[in-house]
């Protein structure tokens, strides 16, 4: 049974879960549902300030302006940034990894420099990558996982070689939730001179988190999975790598000069943010992280913790049902990635709606994992802070008649 204690009762604070009380929404690792704040936030900037930021002489713009760069603030301080000017705000997390790959990976690689990459990753973390080396001639290598999903980190020595420029994985796998360990493969990395990118989607909005003590030097999120708006993301980067790194995109305010023949580009980190940057969607990220820090990221984990543990009890009670991850809520986000014998994973999503419990099936935006474990999707269920063993037992009831209707 899950510890009471670590127990949180949020449900009051999501509107789209008060006007539907009956709704279980478990696929929290696609997209977080909004806290009231947030919605707020952002209806208050487009009522009451709607002005552009870092252009206008007037007070709705300072408003605006002070609104968006204390998001920012806000962002740096979540993730114990040394600096706002290594916070970029991008439209999410493939733009900031797509971001790293046209600046750093285009400026700083050269043909048959490998990328070390992991089998858990998520195409964004993968496709980018396969951009880049068909642009430019860089190799790209993987990092296997075991059959429980865990990265086979021992591999690392024979993967890693002088011509390694990069290893860039995620955090917490978006398919199977496993959280990976970081720390010694960071150290080796930068022992031969190796720079570490952290798709940090699903780890920013389930746990404290810190770039500092992870030592990488770019970490990438999304701000609609940690409640804020879509169409926000955060790219962290090293100071010393941003003032390198050549911009991607050019347009208004990521110049200081333009003149006919040459531009020179604003300081840091306004240098990569061109054009009317998406204001709302910073202000909304800025009150959700405002939300989660108020609740604080250790007791959201330890909620997630609780209910993972939860319902891999309970999962594991069902005949045919094979979980696919570690099984472990120690060393798992809350995502549970399954399969029940005899029913395609996209019949238990369809049957599960029916009963309004929303869970993600397919491949997850995973398909080379799901060829390394030899199956073509699972069925997930992704927690957040506002679900609660109650909807666990919706879904195992749910679940239950899935195998009713299919006989097994
Ligand atoms: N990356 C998101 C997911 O895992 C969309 O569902």
């Amino acid at each position: 049974m899950a510890a009471a204690t670590a127990l949180l009762n949020l449900k009051k604070d999501f509107p789209l879960l008060v006007n539907e009380p009956t709704l279980v929404y478990l696929d929290s690792a696609s997209t977080a549902l909004k806290p009231r704040a947030v919605i707020e936030a952002v209806e208050e900037y487009y009522t009451n300030y709607s002005a552009n930021v870092h252009r206008g002489l007037y007070d709705l713009s300072e408003r605006a302006t002070a609104a968006y760069e204390g998001a920012r603030e806000k962002v740096r301080t979540f993730i114990h940034a040394g600096s706002s000017r290594e916070i970029i705000f991008t439209s999410g997390t493939t733009a900031s990894i797509n971001l790293v790959a046209l600046s750093w990976g285009r400026s700083m690689l050269k043909r048959d420099d490998e990328i070390i990459l992991s089998i858990l990753d998520h195409h964004s973390n993968i496709v980018p990558w396969q951009l880049l080396a068909k642009d430019i001639g860089c190799k790209l290598k993987f990092i296997d996982c075991d059959s429980k999903g865990r990265l086979k980190l021992d591999q690392l020595s024979k993967l890693l070689s002088r011509r390694t420029k990069l290893i860039a994985l995620s955090h917490v796998s978006n398919a199977l939730g496993t959280i990976n360990q970081l720390t010694t493969l960071t150290q080796k990395a930068h022992a031969i001179g190796a720079k570490v990118l952290i798709d940090a989607a699903q780890s920013v909005p389930h746990m404290p988190l810190n770039v500092e003590h992870l030592n990488c030097d770019f970490l990438a999120f999304s701000g609609h999975k940690l409640g804020g708006p879509t169409g926000i993301g955060v790219l962290y980067a090293k100071e010393e790598l941003l003032k390198q790194m050549p911009p991607v995109f050019g347009g208004g305010d990521m110049i200081r000069e333009v003149h006919t023949d040459h531009s020179s580009w604003n300081d840091l980190p306004w240098k990569f943010e061109a054009g009317t940057p998406p204001i709302a969607q910073a202000i909304g990220l800025g009150a959700a992280i405002d939300y989660y820090a108020k609740i604080g990221m250790s007791k959201v984990r330890a909620h997630e913790h609780a209910l993972t543990e939860y319902a891999l009890k309970k999962l594991a009670e069902l005949p045919g049902l094979t979980i696919y991850g570690p099984a472990d809520a120690a060393e798992q986000s809350g995502v549970i990635s399954f399969t029940l014998e005899g029913v395609h994973p996209h019949d238990i999503s369809s049957l599960l709606n029916e009963e309004k419990i929303a869970i993600r099936a397919g491949h997850h935006c995973c398909m080379p994992l799901m060829d390394r474990l030899k199956i073509p999707a699972t069925a997930r269920v992704s927690f957040g802070v506002y679900n609660s063993t109650e909807d666990i037992d919706r879904l195992i009831e749910g679940l239950k008649k899935v195998q009713k209707i299919f006989k097994v």
